[in-house]
């Protein structure tokens, strides 16, 4: 089969489209053939050499979606439609950047869709990361107020979409003026451009601060954030799209506001079910959620997409066909 394979740790070049076997099933696992999947910022980190535990050469991939070529378990019958994410996928064990994957068969989840594989391909992750921060972690409800540090990534974009359908209100922060109004049409409320500190920004939208606030940069603006939320508002932090990954000086009792929440999201394939992966799919099928794919890539262009999504060239998911 062919494979995007990660040869050693280092830029998008250590990617090489190679032909390796296809992997031989056993009992416990699933044979995926690979249709599609989703980039995920995390596996920059894995190609660079920052996930521990990983070693190369490695296929990389977190998430995929296909159809079942074999499953030992009798559960999946062949051509079933399944999307496969998480579990140590693409890190402990080869992922989805290649024509088949063998996974665990407890991070492999059924449907039935008749939509095209790059729309398909762009869901698993991203729901299952945007469903658990809103519904599990920060616990949303109609009538609040949400922040989205990070708004334009293709994770707070979606969940812009979902706070809206479920009656937030959004305020969503970039650093680039220029996405503005992308962000306006895909729902938000209010803008805010971020060069660091939005405290003001959102207080002047706000004067109580907001009930809760999805943060996406990560530990650089963590402490702004926490300066944004009402009282007994929570900040879940569950992206690190700023690269840092402590931070220097935290003095809790200073940081966190009298009665204030922080928590963090580092969401696992048990956070998801079929039954809410379906509902979402046919939500998209439906034209109630718009997906903001940005571009679509194929297997070859494996270190193209990958340079692409580190240059911050998408307004959006990127997505790759097989
Ligand atoms: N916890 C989990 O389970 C989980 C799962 C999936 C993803 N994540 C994390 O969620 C975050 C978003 O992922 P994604 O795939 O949706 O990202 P993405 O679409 O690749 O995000 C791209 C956007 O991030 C912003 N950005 C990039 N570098 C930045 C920096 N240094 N400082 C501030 N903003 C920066 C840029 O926005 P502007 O130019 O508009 O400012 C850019 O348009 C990532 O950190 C990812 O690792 C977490």
């Amino acid at each position: 089969m062919k494979a995007a394979v990660t040869i050693r740790q280092g830029g998008p070049e250590v990617i090489e489209l190679k032909e390796v076997p296809k992997p031989d099933v056993k009992p416990g696992w699933v044979l995926i053939n690979v249709k599609a999947f989703g980039l995920n910022r995390s596996e920059i980190f894995t190609r660079r050499g920052d996930s521990p535990g990983v070693e190369f050469p490695r296929i990389q991939g977190i998430e995929c979606v296909g159809i079942v070529e074999e499953d030992p378990s009798s559960k999946y019958g062949k051509g079933q439609q399944v999307a496969a994410v998480m579990g140590g996928m693409g890190r402990f064990f080869d992922g989805g950047y290649a024509e088949y994957a063998l996974v665990p068969l407890e991070i492999v989840f059924p449907f039935e869709s008749s939509l095209q594989w790059d729309i398909l391909g762009a869901i698993p992750e991203m729901f299952q990361t945007v469903s658990g921060s809103l519904n599990q972690a920060l616990e949303i409800q109609s009538g609040e107020t949400l922040l989205i540090r990070g708004g334009t990534s293709s994770i707070g974009m979606l969940a812009c979409q979902l706070a809206k359908s479920k009656g937030l209100q959004v305020v969503s922060t970039t650093r680039n003026p220029d996405k503005k109004q992308s962000l306006i049409e895909n729902g938000s409320d209010h803008v805010v451009i971020d060069k660091g500190q939005v405290k003001d920004q959102v207080r002047a939208l706000f004067p109580d601060g907001v009930n809760k606030v999805l943060e996406l940069i990560g530990t650089q603006t963590l402490k702004d954030s926490l300066k944004c939320i009402a009282p007994k508002g929570t900040v879940c932090m569950t992206g690190i799209l700023g690269n840092e990954w402590t931070i220097k000086e935290f003095t809790p009792m200073g940081d966190i506001p009298s009665l204030g929440r922080l928590t963090v999201y580092m969401g696992e394939s048990k956070n998801l079910s079929k039954e809410l992966l379906q509902e979402f799919i046919d939500d998209v099928a439906k034209g109630n959620i718009k997906l903001n794919i940005d571009n679509v890539f194929t297997l070859d262009q494996v270190v193209e997409a990958h340079q692409y999504m580190e240059n911050n060239k998408a307004k959006g998911k990127i997505v790759v066909l097989t």
